[in-house]
């Protein structure tokens, strides 16, 4: 507790991103890695693999990486990462202040705030009767001037309209508005990845299913907004909630996909 209360002052993240709970939301992120560590391992493990497995089959060595979603690293393997771009960019919205310490025995990886939706700094001046601000597909071109050879999308897409549609609640914005605005901030990002021309990456959960106390399903929802998901290369469970973790009587667990089958190099 008092570990997280010091880690919530010093977190970085920008004060539009702060304000809509992205500095909170990293310090949590934190906390549940460390309760849930054994049960999140087989998932960063298979998606470490997966990534390992993507460089394997690059064609070419140098250029500039980017890892959207970067958050505490635990699912990427980033020495290969390293090792094979002259420039790795770690990109996430918020960074534990430790992810520094991390990175500096990496001469050529760079932590990089960088919102990958572009709508989080709007959002935050939004006034209700104004139009919502649009989630572009080229928001992803904002993160650097020089183009990349490899885009890595880590465990962020489900993520991406969490905070702003709670920011969006908190308004009083109503729950159909809501669900339209967070398909098109899922649908924005798949469309930037598909419209970049280097290979791209993609991790993410599809589908969130809620289990009880006997391991019977009793909710399963889609996890991107009904968006369709991309057509999976692999696919495995990740117990993101074991039981105690919500409550006693409920356990979620994630559907994830990985896929290199985006992006116009594919
Ligand atoms: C499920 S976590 C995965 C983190 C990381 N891949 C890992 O396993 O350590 C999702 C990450 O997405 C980041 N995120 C959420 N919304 C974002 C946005 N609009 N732009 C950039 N990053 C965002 C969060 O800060 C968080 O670090």
């Amino acid at each position: 507790m008092l570990a997280e209360l010091v880690l919530n002052a010093l977190v970085r993240c920008e004060a539009p991103a702060r304000r809509l709970g992205y500095g909170r939301g990293a310090v949590s992120l934190w906390s549940r890695s460390r309760r849930c560590g054994r049960a999140w391992a087989p998932h960063h493990a298979a998606t470490r693999d997966f990534v390992a497995g993507l460089l394997r089959d690059l064609p070419q060595k140098g250029g500039n990486a980017w890892v959207l979603g970067a958050g505490l690293l635990d699912d990427l393997p980033l020495d290969d990462l390293c090792r094979r771009f002259d420039r790795v960019i770690l990109a996430d919205i918020a960074f534990l202040p430790c992810m520094a310490r991390r990175l500096r025995r990496y001469g050529n990886a760079e932590m990089r705030l960088f919102d990958a939706t572009g709508i989080v700094a709007p959002l935050s001046r939004w006034q209700v009767a104004e139009n919502l601000p649009l989630p572009a597909a080229n928001a992803l071109a904002g993160l650097d001037a020089a183009a990349p050879s490899l885009v890595l999308s880590l465990n962020l897409l489900s993520q991406l309209p969490l905070l702003p549609l709670a920011w969006l609640e908190r308004q009083g914005v109503d729950h159909g508005t809501r669900q339209d605005y967070g398909r098109r901030i899922v649908a924005a990002h798949l469309a930037g990845l598909r419209d970049l021309a280097c290979p791209v990456g993609l991790v993410s959960d599809f589908r969130r299913i809620f289990r009880n106390r006997a391991g019977e399903a009793v909710v399963a929802e889609s996890a991107l907004f009904d968006v369709t998901p991309p057509v999976a290369e692999r696919e495995w469970s990740w117990a993101l909630a074991p039981l105690g973790e919500i409550d006693g009587q409920t356990a979620l667990d994630l559907r994830v996909l990985a896929t290199r089958n985006l992006g116009r190099a594919a």
